[in-house]
């Protein structure tokens, strides 16, 4: 039978930051959906609840009138179920479809990770998270906005000022300060190219927007531009460092790659699910159910913890390692149900086919610099704060 909520109160956010995967572990012995004093939300843990929340968007929605998110991006689709969610879903999709992402963003890609790496390949060493992995990201994702004249430090400080906005819950003058130059400043890049992917049809997020089977007023163009830069940056950028990461710790794993390059996209894959750049986002209980083996009520906040879900040890053997050989299994990195990741095969391309294999060619005896070994910090997004590398010059 189910039973009430229980709590866990003798965590910090600090260790949640620090390395979230132990409390994942203990939650999900605890039950379906657990209270974590410390971050006010109902954590849902195991990988089959989280498929169940899923599929039931009348129960567990996206709609939810308390966002943070609503009030610093404006009402995104993120924030939307139904038909609603559809219809703006549908007027993103042109510019992420496979074909597209092959013939006209791959290309993009490549120039921007060769232009990267051209400017260091002659150093020997590099912190991959400054000099590669963050421009990679923006740069990128500022093309694919159809933005032009944005710097990628400005796009980079926009998304993480944006991103800070969503999560200020005690309503720091300064965060929120931050969030709204944020959102003039996309507001302002917007308004310079709007004309422009008005007038031509183009592969550009803007372009497939503005010319949308919907029309949409030009706050939902706004909110789900600001969407789309909080949340289509830091992850291909924790991504790619993560696979780095992964496939440096792993000499054997990495010379297969390094042999096949194919194996660079499993790589990625798994990186993925190994540490999921998103780790937690939020459901609304929509009214009174039972998830698994918990009550909920009408109104709980429910975290849903991916970066949990692809630790589930019923779903991935040796779970805590990072294994490009493990058998094909579906995992939740990118989400899954209506929401799922519209950036998916962006992210594959760009990382997966592009930037990670070009690392490892441009740059041979390519290994991490210096020992400890990088620190990863984040639960509800999660990747390496630095990465320093180095290679062999000249040889
Ligand atoms: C490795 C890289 C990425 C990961 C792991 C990732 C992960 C996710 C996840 C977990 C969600 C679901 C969130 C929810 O249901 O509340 C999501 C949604 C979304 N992602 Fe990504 N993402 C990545 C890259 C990107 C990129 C590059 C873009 C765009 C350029 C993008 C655009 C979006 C959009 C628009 C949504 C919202 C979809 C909707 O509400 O229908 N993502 N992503």
């Amino acid at each position: 039978m189910a039973s009430a909520v229980q709590t866990v109160s003798d965590v910090t956010i600090e260790e949640m930051m620090a390395d979230p995967y132990p409390v994942f572990d203990r939650v999900r012995d605890i039950g379906s959906a657990v209270w974590l004093d410390c971050a006010a939300i109902h954590l849902v843990t195991r990988f089959d609840d989280i498929m169940t929340v899923e599929r039931n968007h009348a129960v567990f929605a996206s709609t939810n009138p308390k966002s943070l998110m609503n009030k610093v991006m404006g009402h995104s689709l993120m924030r939307k179920d139904d038909e609603a969610h559809r219809n703006e879903r549908m007027a993103v999709e042109p510019s992420f479809r496979p074909g597209i992402v092959k013939t006209e963003w791959r290309p993009v890609f490549e120039e921007i990770a060769d232009d990267l790496i051209d400017a260091f390949a002659d150093r020997g060493e590099a912190d991959l998270f400054d000099s590669f992995a963050a421009p990679m990201a923006s740069r990128a994702l500022s093309a694919l906005l159809g933005f032009e004249g944005v710097a990628w430090q400005d796009l980079a400080r926009w998304s993480q000022a944006l991103m800070d906005g969503v999560g200020n819950y005690h309503a720091d003058p300064e965060i929120d300060a931050r969030a709204r130059e944020a959102s003039e400043g996309i507001d302002a890049a917007i308004e310079a190219v709007l004309g422009k992917h008005r007038a031509e049809r183009n592969a550009t997020i803007l372009s497939s927007m503005a010319h949308a089977e919907h029309p949409h007023s030009i706050d939902q163009i706004r909110a789900n531009i600001k969407v789309i830069v909080g949340g289509g940056l830091n992850e291909p950028r924790d991504s790619i460092l993560t696979t780095v990461l992964g496939l440096l710790q792993n000499d054997d794993q990495r010379r297969q790659a390094e042999a096949n390059p194919k194996l660079f996209a499993k790589a990625f894959e798994e990186a993925v699910r190994w540490v999921s750049p998103i780790g937690m986002y939020p459901r609304r209980v929509a009214c009174d159910t039972t998830l698994g083996d918990t009550v909920l009520k009408e109104g709980d906040q429910l975290g849903i913890c991916v970066g949990a879900a692809n630790r589930d040890p019923s779903r991935f053997d040796g779970a805590n390692d990072f294994d490009i050989n493990r058998p094909k299994v579906q995992h939740l990195g990118f989400g899954a149900g209506p929401h799922f990741c519209a950036g998916t095969w962006v992210a594959r391309q760009m990382v997966g086919e592009v930037a990670v294999p070009k690392l490892f060619r441009r740059l041979p005896g390519l290994v991490l610099k210096g020992d400890p070994p990088p620190v990863e910090r984040g639960w509800v997004f999660r990747g390496p704060v630095s990465l320093p590398v180095r290679w062999t010059v000249g040889g």
